[in-house]
């Protein structure tokens, strides 16, 4: 499987119930064997699996390396990355999970964020609106009839997410000074250590009940999306990755 090129993002989704987990569960090293013993729930449990087992498999084709003996660092805020490379340099990833569903996004040399949210009832959602969204967010979201808000809001706060993941910093970054321009793909403002907004390029969509979101740096890339299917069948052809040395 070859690797992103330097024009590419590729992005991974998972659906609940696709992958088992039971499929993935020795390419996990021993301390993320150990934190899905502490996952209190059985969802949780299989969610994280399937996420993190599945972001080894993808590494493992990519680097043509054994997905068990990947070995990752995090930076101050928990952002992982491969342990042979500089932070936002060389094959890159972000990995995020909402209500069974994951999307794992790889590129080369560049910050990357990935956000899914399943898109659902939340309380006090003009609250949370307040809270979150810029002002001139606020006053377009205000603006729209009530039925389009949840989604709409949940919209805003992948794209948000996304872009504070990319930083590596976390939503500790302060969402509502992260501002999504109302047409273009991209943003209106950022903090100000990552300005200029516009050098940051951001896509979205629905998929499913989920929106989502990936935030990367530089010159536009296209961004190919790949469901979990296509890696199973390349699998079955040529054996797991793991087993082919
Ligand atoms: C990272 C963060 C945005 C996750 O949000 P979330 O909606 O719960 O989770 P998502 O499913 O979208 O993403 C989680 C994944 O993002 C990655 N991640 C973790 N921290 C990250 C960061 N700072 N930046 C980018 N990605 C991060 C991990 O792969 C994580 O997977 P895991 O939780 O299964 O290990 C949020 O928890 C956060 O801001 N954390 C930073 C907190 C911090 O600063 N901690 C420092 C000391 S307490």
């Amino acid at each position: 499987m070859k690797a992103p090129a330097c024009s590419e993002i590729h992005v991974w989704l998972l659906k609940p119930g696709e992958g088992a987990s039971s499929r993935v569960w020795n390419v996990l090293a021993q301390e993320e064997q150990r934190r899905v013993e502490g996952c209190r729930s059985t969802r949780t449990r299989e969610a994280f699996v399937r996420s993190h087992g599945y972001l080894r498999c993808l590494l493992g084709r990519y680097l043509d390396k054994p997905p068990e003996r990947l070995e990752f660092l995090v930076n101050d805020h928990g952002k992982p990355r491969l342990k042979e490379t500089a932070e936002n340099q060389g094959l890159v990833f972000n990995l995020s999970h909402s209500g069974g569903f994951a999307l794992l996004a790889f590129a080369l040399d560049t910050p990357l964020g990935a956000d899914i949210e399943v898109v659902k009832p939340r309380r006090n959602l003009a609250g949370l609106a307040e809270a979150c969204l810029a002002p001139a967010e606020l006053d377009r979201w205000r603006s729209l009839p009530l039925e389009q808000r949840l989604t709409e809001f949940i919209r805003l706060w992948v794209c948000k997410e996304a872009f504070a993941k990319a930083t590596g910093r976390g939503i500790a970054l302060g969402v509502s000074a992260i501002s999504v321009g109302s047409h273009c793909n991209g943003f209106e403002s950022v903090p100000n250590p990552y300005s200029p907004a516009a050098a940051w390029k951001l896509r979205d969509w629905a998929f499913e009940s989920c929106r989502a979101a990936v935030v990367y740096r530089g010159a536009e890339r296209r961004i190919k999306i790949f469901t979990i299917r296509d890696y199973l069948e390349e699998d079955a052809l040529n054996g797991p990755a793991s087993s082919r040395r």
